[in-house]
């Protein structure tokens, strides 16, 4: 059987750190109402590097200590809503960078769960390749595509980058249980723009849309509703409980609402480790930085047999779970 392990993590932030306080010199807000609702004390923003070099020194990061030569790796996802450009893709240039030069390469779109479905997408096509590791990647530099004129929005997010080096081996088990959705319908919920129709035949009267927005009350209810139950049905599927599992991941966007998950889980909330305080919402980096930071913390060991579960939701909207064995 071909089983699909996480072999090394890494994770790369810029080097500011931006706190509540430095905030309140360029908008109308304060460190209370940001802690308060969110949980958030600091975030890391890029003073000059895109998202393509947080993804590559992450990398650099994940690949530090594993004797693995890049040609050996067959494929790259970048999870991200905040590419350079449209193309070449991020993968493209974190292919390029660590001379991957056997891996086929893609971004992959689907906001804060980005990183969660790629995990999936990995573990599907590795089982199908001729190569035995695959490179996915959260990364992000939000601060590039928030509006700083819109105060309800701009306290939350981060830029940072997160990964994981997956490996294909022989096991007599496979453990990767999966709940993916995405409901369109809500799609106006979270949106980043884009460029407005325009050709030589046709202008649209419609504005450019650059700036993220979102509205954060609805956002709030829908997570709080459908994440549990999408926690639940990995559990009734692997005949688990939450005793069986070591800790969920859970996407970082605010601590109330992480806190209102594990309570409606009845789970004790030191299973639903936080990193938010220090990072706010980095999107698709989220749920990867936390896993390199409870890998490094010790909390978490690969190759343990620990059983974890990540969970995201975002734009689209798009939410997922999967439940993996270490
Ligand atoms: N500082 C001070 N006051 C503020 C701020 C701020 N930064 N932002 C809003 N306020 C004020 C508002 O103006 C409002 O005042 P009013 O009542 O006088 O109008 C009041 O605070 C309450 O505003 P709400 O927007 O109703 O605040 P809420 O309690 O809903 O909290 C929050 C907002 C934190 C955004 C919350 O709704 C939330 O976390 N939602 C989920 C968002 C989320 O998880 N997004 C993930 C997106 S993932 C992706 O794909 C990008």
């Amino acid at each position: 059987l071909n089983s699909v392990k996480i072999h090394s993590t890494g994770m790369y932030v810029p080097s500011n750190v931006t706190t509540n306080d430095d905030l309140t010199h360029w908008m109308d807000t304060s460190d209370e109402w940001i802690r308060q609702r969110t949980g958030i004390e600091q975030r890391h923003l890029s003073e000059g590097e895109n998202t393509s070099d947080l993804c590559i020194k992450a990398t650099e990061n994940i690949l530090k200590d594993v004797n693995v030569n890049p040609e050996e790796i067959g494929l790259i996802i970048v999870a991200t809503v905040t590419p350079d450009t449209q193309t070449p893709s991020v993968a493209a240039k974190v292919q390029s960078a660590i001379q991957a030069k056997n891996a086929i390469a893609f971004d992959l779109s689907a906001a804060c769960t980005g990183f969660v479905y790629a995990l999936s997408v990995a573990d599907k096509m590795l089982k199908q390749m001729q190569s035995d590791y695959a490179l996915v990647i959260g990364g992000e530099v939000l601060s590039k595509i928030i509006d700083w004129s819109d105060r309800r929005t701009a306290v939350l997010f981060g830029d940072g980058a997160g990964g994981v080096l997956l490996k294909k081996e022989k096991s007599s088990s496979d453990l990767f249980i999966e709940d993916l959705h995405t409901d369109g319908d809500r799609g106006n919920a979270i949106t980043i723009g884009g460029r407005k129709l325009s050709n030589p035949l046709f202008t649209s009267d419609d504005e450019d849309e650059g700036y993220m927005k979102m509205e954060g009350r609805s956002v709030f209810n829908f997570v709080t509703k459908t994440i549990p139950g999408s926690i639940e049905s990995v559990l009734d599927r692997g005949n688990m409980t939450m005793d069986d599992i070591d800790y969920v991941l859970f996407h970082q966007a605010n601590a109330k609402m992480i806190e209102m998950v594990a309570k409606k889980l009845n789970s004790p909330i030191e299973k639903f480790p936080m990193n938010i305080q220090k990072y706010g919402n980095t999107s698709a980096a989220s749920v990867p930085i936390l896993l390199d930071d409870l890998v490094k913390s010790k909390q978490l060991k690969l190759g343990s047999k620990q059983k974890i579960i990540l969970s995201a939701f975002g734009g689209g909207l798009t939410w997922g779970t999967v439940l993996i064995e270490l």
